[in-house]
C-alpha cells in the first residue's frame, strides 16, 4: 500500500495554474465559441448532458453531478443537440475550462431527475439504493459506445452530486475524485470497510484514487464538519487527500463579461457599476449578497431592479438564476464556482500522471460477472502480472492505518 500523504492547498499561489501566453483565462466576452454544443439525451431514466472537444478525440473524461439547486441541463447552453439548456455563469465557465483543456463533459442527473427531485440517492450501501448502480451502468455504457476506456476519468460533483463524486470510486475505478462543497456521510465515514474499494461481483479491489475536497470557508457548521471529517478519516486510510478552502472573491467591472455569455465588456462595467449603486457589491468588490433560498430576498428585488433593463428576458432566460449564482459563489456561500477550475484541472493531470494505465472493461475490476474470492485473487494475480493492469490490487482484509498529524 502507498505510504499516507496529504496535501494542502490553501487557495495559496501554490497551487494557481497558469495559462500559456495565448490561452484566454476566461471564456468570455470573445471564446465561447470555441465550446461546442452540448448533446442531451435520456439513458436509463437519467437526463444526461455530455460536451466533447471539437477533436472528438478528448484526453480524458469528467463525469459531473450537480447540487440539489442545480439541473443537469445548466452543464449546457441551449442548442438543437440541447433544447432545454440554459447553462449557467459558473457551471459553464468549468465546462469550458475542462473541454479546453481536452477532457470531455459528461453530466448526469439524479435517476428520476426533472423538477420534483433533483438530489442524487447518497445513502450507503449503494446496492440497496438505485442511484449508485444506474450511475455505474451509464458510465459503462459511455465507455462501451464511445470507446472510452483507455482514457482516464474523473468524477466532479457539487455539494449532493460532490457525494456521488466521492462514493463513485468506491465501486468503479477512476484516477481522481473531486467534491465540491461536501463530504461523505457519517455512515461511511464510521464503517470499518465502506472506505475500501471494491467490486462486489468478485471481490477485486483498488486503491481509492487521490481526492480533492473544495470546501468554503464558511460554509454552515455541519458542512464544514463533514468536510473536515472526511479529509482526516481518507488521510488516516493513506489515501492522498487535497484539501482546497474556497474564500470570497472580489468581483470587478470585467467580471460578468469574463463568465456571463452574451454581456460584453461595456455590459459588464454597467453590470458591476449598478451593482455597486445598489450597494450589492461593497467598495472593495465583495458581493454582499447572502444566499436566501426559501425566503424574501430583498437583495434579489433590488439586484432585478437594478439590472432588468439591460436584461429584459430577466425570469424567461434564467438570469435571476445566473446573478445569484455568480453572486452567492463569489461571496463564498454554498454554490459551485468556477474561480478554482485550473486547480482542478492540475489536480487530475496530476493524480492521472501517478496512475496507471486504466484496466479495460474485461479486467475484474470492472466485471460483473460473480466468481468465487479465491478465484479472483488468482485471476488477479495473473492480471496484475500483466501491462495496464496495476489498479487491482490482491483482495485487502485488513487495513494498515497511516495516522497522519494532519493539522
Ligand atoms: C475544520 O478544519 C479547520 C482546519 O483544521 C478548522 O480550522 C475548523 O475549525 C474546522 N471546522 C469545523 C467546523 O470543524
Ligand atoms: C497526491 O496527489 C497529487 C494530485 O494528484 C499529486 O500531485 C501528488 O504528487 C500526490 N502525492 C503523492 C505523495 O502521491
Amino acid at each position: 500500500m502507498r505510504p499516507a500523504a496529504l496535501l494542502l492547498c490553501l487557495a495559496s499561489a501554490l497551487c494557481v495554474h497558469t495559462y500559456g501566453a495565448t490561452d484566454p483565462a476566461w471564456p468570455g466576452p470573445d471564446h465561447w465559441g470555441d465550446l461546442p454544443d452540448a448533446e442531451y439525451q435520456v439513458f436509463m431514466e437519467r437526463e444526461i448532458v455530455t460536451t466533447i472537444p471539437v477533436s472528438q478525440n478528448p484526453r480524458g473524461v469528467v463525469f459531473a453531478f450537480h447540487g440539489c439547486l442545480q439541473y443537469v441541463t445548466e452543464f449546457g447552453f441551449k442548442s438543437a443537440s440541447c433544447p432545454n439548456c440554459h447553462g449557467t455563469p459558473e457551471m459553464m465557465t468549468l465546462v469550458w475550462k475542462f473541454v479546453k483543456s481536452g477532457y470531455a463533459v459528461v453530466a448526469m442527473s439524479a435517476r428520476r431527475g426533472g423538477d420534483q427531485w433533483r438530489c442524487y440517492e447518497t445513502r450507503w450501501p449503494p446496492e440497496e439504493w438505485q442511484e449508485l448502480p444506474g450511475i455505474i451502468r451509464v458510465i459503462r455504457h459511455f465507455l462501451r459506445e464511445r470507446r472510452w476506456w483507455h482514457l482516464p476519468r474523473y468524477t466532479f460533483g457539487s455539494s449532493s452530486g460532490g457525494v456521488i463524486a466521492l462514493e463513485l470510486p468506491l465501486r468503479f475505478p477512476f484516477q481522481a475524485a473531486m467534491s465540491m462543497l461536501l463530504g461523505f456521510r457519517s455512515e461511511i465515514l464510521d464503517s470499518e470497510d465502506a472506505l475500501e474499494p471494491r467490486n462486489l461481483h468478485n471481490g477485486a479491489t483498488w486503491p481509492y484514487p487521490p481526492v480533492m475536497i473544495m470546501r468554503i470557508l464558511d460554509d454552515e457548521k455541519d458542512v464544514v464538519e463533514r468536510c473536515n471529517k472526511t479529509i482526516e478519516v481518507m488521510a488516516e486510510r493513506g489515501v492522498n487527500v487535497s484539501e482546497w478552502v474556497i474564500r470570497p472573491y472580489p468581483l470587478s467591472e470585467t467580471f460578468f463579461a469574463e463568465r456571463l455569455r452574451g454581456c460584453d465588456l461595456v455590459c459588464s462595467a454597467e453590470v458591476y457599476a449598478r451593482l455597486r449603486d445598489a450597494d450589492i457589491i461593497d467598495a472593495r468588490g465583495f458581493s454582499k449578497w447572502h444566499k436566501c433560498e426559501n425566503c424574501w430576498d430583498r437583495t434579489y428585488e433590488k439586484a432585478k431592479t437594478a439590472l432588468w433593463d439591460i436584461f429584459p428576458t430577466w425570469e424567461d432566460d434564467h438570469y435571476d438564476r445566473y446573478f445569484k449564482e455568480m453572486m452567492w459563489a463569489s461571496l463564498g456561500a454554498h454554490d459551485t464556482t468556477a474561480q478554482h477550475a485550473d486547480a482542478i484541472i492540475d489536480f487530475y493531470e496530476a493524480a492521472a500522471r501517478k496512475s496507471e494505465v486504466p484496466a479495460h472493461e474485461d479486467h475484474p475490476s470492472f466485471s460483473e460477472r460473480y466468481s468465487s474470492d479465491s478465484a479472483s485473487a488468482a485471476h488477479a494475480k495473473q492480471l496484475s502480472e500483466q501491462p495496464g493492469a496495476a489498479i487491482l490490487a490482491e483482495p485487502r482484509r485488513r487495513h494498515h492505518r497511516h495516522r497522519l498529524q494532519i493539522r
